[in-house]
């Protein structure tokens, strides 16, 4: 198979550790039952591994006890978990603009419903959120504040510890889709009353897994309710965790790949991860700032922003020169007419190059809003921990022949 140079690790992560398949296919091969629906003895080996799995997020995020982890499909059910399961009538909730449809979409059908009210909170030209607007937008009603810790369209990092000062007692919803794994995360430290996590972008998992924490004292409404293998004579959902919010046979072959994935990242360590991340990033921001006719958007500092870096050919720039204040790069008026859309240059960028990014508004319509990219959005290039400096290299080069038109 021809090499392909896989930088879209912000939707999914690829390749995995071997060891995620390798537990998978053990799962499948050695173990097959199902965990807690039954007393044998492979029915017990199941349940050792899901416990395993819960405990190493434990040991990953500091969550005091495994027990307040719940496994689900993904973090769009963990959010939507949330949003059904805690907020009554009347209550009022705040996002941010850097937050993604998985928030949007059911935070506004509550609202269409006339159940909840809801503020969203703007973030500047780099993604980053003003604390000011937060402050001033609680109100006595606010039930929850949601806020995404990193941007999956510029890999913006939202400041949470400053975010929970702002806001007190009032419930914080994390999602670290795209932190998790590949940055420290602590939610004592942090403030984190509800933490969303899906598997399978920096925790390394499969596609299909994912859960949340809900801290100590916090309560939720099943999104769906069932067999749990547990007070099997009680027609009544059990109260206690996980099993009030785990009704069904879970993705335990997917959860046996998700402790794999977490045990990688425990024994190679957040802070190694996270270092590879940052030096991949410094390497492609500094080829990318010396193309002109390229405007990169976020912080464009290593420290306040994940591997995830969008650019755009400034020929496509909405209303001109004033629209690329957000990002670094500079104007080459040649291209004004000629650049190719974010669309376009993703598919060069794939059947020309071997490259492979996303392009468009990645479920992000308002971050794009903020960082003046709507509504053609981005080329986004985001790397995992299994790029390389000379992919980055390869990468930059092929978009300085995209801008010369040497393709
Ligand atoms: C910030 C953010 N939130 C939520 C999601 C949704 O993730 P999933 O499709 O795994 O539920 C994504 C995925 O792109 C994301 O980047």
């Amino acid at each position: 198979m021809k090499k392909l140079i896989y930088f879209d690790n912000a939707a999914t992560s690829f390749p995995k550790p071997p060891q995620v398949t390798e537990a998978m296919v053990h799962f499948m091969t050695e173990v097959g039952a199902n965990p807690g629906r039954g007393g044998h003895a492979l029915a017990k080996e199941a349940e050792r591994i899901v416990q395993h799995t819960r405990e190493g997020l434990t040991r990953l995020f500091n969550i005091p006890d495994p027990g307040r982890i719940v496994f689900t499909l993904n973090i769009t059910e963990s959010i939507n978990t949330v949003l059904n399961g805690f907020l009554n009538e009347g209550d009022h909730i705040i996002t941010t603009a850097m937050d993604h449809n998985a928030v949007l979409r059911p935070m506004k059908h509550l609202e269409s419903k006339g159940m909840i009210t809801t503020d969203i909170i703007p973030c500047d030209r780099q993604g980053f959120l003003d604390l000011d607007a937060l402050k001033k937008a609680l109100k006595r009603n606010t039930r929850l504040v949601i806020v995404n810790h990193a941007s999956n369209v510029c890999g913006t990092l939202q400041d949470i510890a400053a975010v929970k000062n702002i806001i007190g007692d009032i419930p914080l919803l994390v999602d670290t889709a795209q932190t998790a794994g590949c940055y420290p995360i602590d939610v004592v430290r942090d403030g984190i009353d509800f933490l969303a996590f899906t598997g399978h972008k920096s925790l390394l998992g499969p596609q299909g897994t994912g859960g949340l924490y809900l801290r100590e004292g916090l309560t939720l409404r099943p999104l769906k309710r069932g067999g749990t293998g547990t007070l099997s004579e009680s027609l009544d959902q059990p109260d206690f965790l996980p099993d009030a919010l785990e009704s069904g046979t879970q993705n335990n072959v997917g959860i046996a790949g998700l402790g794999a994935g977490v045990d990688f990242i425990l024994e190679t360590g957040v802070e190694t991860i996270m270092k590879h991340e940052r030096e991949l990033t410094a390497l492609l921001i500094q080829g990318l700032r010396e193309i002109t006719g390229v405007t990169i958007y976020g912080p464009l500092d290593v420290t306040k922003q994940t591997s995830t870096v969008s650019i755009t050919f400034d020929s496509l720039l909405p209303g001109g020169e004033d629209q690329s204040l957000g990002g670094c790069g500079s104007i080459n008026l040649a291209w004004m007419e000629e650049g190719p859309l974010p669309s376009e240059a993703g598919g060069i960028l794939n059947k020309n190059f071997d490259i492979l990014v996303r392009a468009g508004l990645h479920c992000a319509p308002l971050a794009h809003k903020a960082l003046g990219t709507f509504p053609e959005g981005t080329i986004r290039l985001s790397m995992g921990y299994f790029n390389t400096q000379e992919e980055v290299e390869t990468v930059v080069k092929a978009v300085q022949r995209i801008v010369e038109g040497n393709i």
